[in-house]
């Protein structure tokens, strides 16, 4: 997937936000050895590093790196993939915020991230849990299927696990589930009802290809419309993220 680097920067900024707060939890010392799994702009990676370790921020994309390393030019970054992982016993721990529910090879990226780790080490993360943005991905679907896109209508971009199906898959790679929560946080977009599009246009591209412009247009029009009623809460769009937030020690 290409990101919009400045798309995210500006008007999803939400994204590592809240991803303050699981730093918290990752609880970085001085002197680890962290790998930021995902990094995007390098936001998240920065902060670790100012927490005194010595940090590695990864992202499959050259356009977030390349942007993360405009930024933060005192942070090492590398464009990777999370499938591919090639670390060896390295990490004091592996951090990742909103990105595991975009990796395809769940199997090859755990075993890779297990594989990074020191014995002891630990895996902190944040994804998607299961229902996140359920709303929206049903309005896609429908307002797809009533202009006839019945191909894009059945597009699958996402993994959204419930709390023990990730443990479960956690386990198997080897890891020692020590912490787990499955929460709604519902999430303020930015530009009111124009957040839904913009949230399609960074996020939910995939949905819309191959779609006609002007089908296009008023497919976003109806998904406004749809979600409004549970999305629209006094003067905010809130979207309706379900996070799924754990800890696993090698
Ligand atoms: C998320 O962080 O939950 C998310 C972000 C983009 C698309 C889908 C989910």
């Amino acid at each position: 997937m290409d990101w919009n680097a400045q798309l995210y920067d500006q008007k999803h900024a939400f994204v590592f936000q809240y991803g303050e707060d699981v730093i918290e939890l990752l609880c970085p010392k001085a002197g680890e050895r962290i790998l930021d799994l995902g990094c995007g702009t390098g936001h998240l990676t920065k902060l670790i590093q100012q927490e005194g370790a010595d940090v590695l921020g990864i992202d499959s994309s050259s356009m977030m790196v390349d942007k993360a390393v405009e930024k933060f030019p005192d942070v090492d970054f590398q464009v990777a993939n999370a499938e591919k992982l090639v670390f060896e016993n390295e990490f004091d721990a592996v951090f990742s915020n909103a990105v595991l529910h975009w990796v395809k090879d769940q199997r090859a990226l755990l075993d890779g991230v297990y594989k990074a780790l020191k014995t002891g080490g630990r895996f902190v993360a944040e994804m998607g849990g299961k229902g996140n943005v359920g709303v929206i991905i049903s309005a896609l679907r429908k307002a797809l299927q009533e202009f006839d896109y019945k191909q894009q209508a059945e597009t699958r971009m996402w993994f959204f696990p419930s709390l023990g199906e990730y443990s479960t898959m956690l386990e198997r790679s080897g890891f020692k589930v020590t912490y787990a929560v499955h929460y709604d946080r519902d999430t303020l977009l930015n530009d009111q009802e124009e957040g839904v599009e913009k949230w399609i246009a960074m996020f939910g591209a995939a949905f819309l290809e191959g779609v006609k412009a002007e089908d296009k247009e008023q497919i976003i029009k109806k998904v406004t419309k749809m979600v409004e009623p549970s999305y629209r809460k006094g003067d905010g769009w809130y979207a309706d993220y379900k996070r799924l937030r754990f800890i696993a020690v090698k």
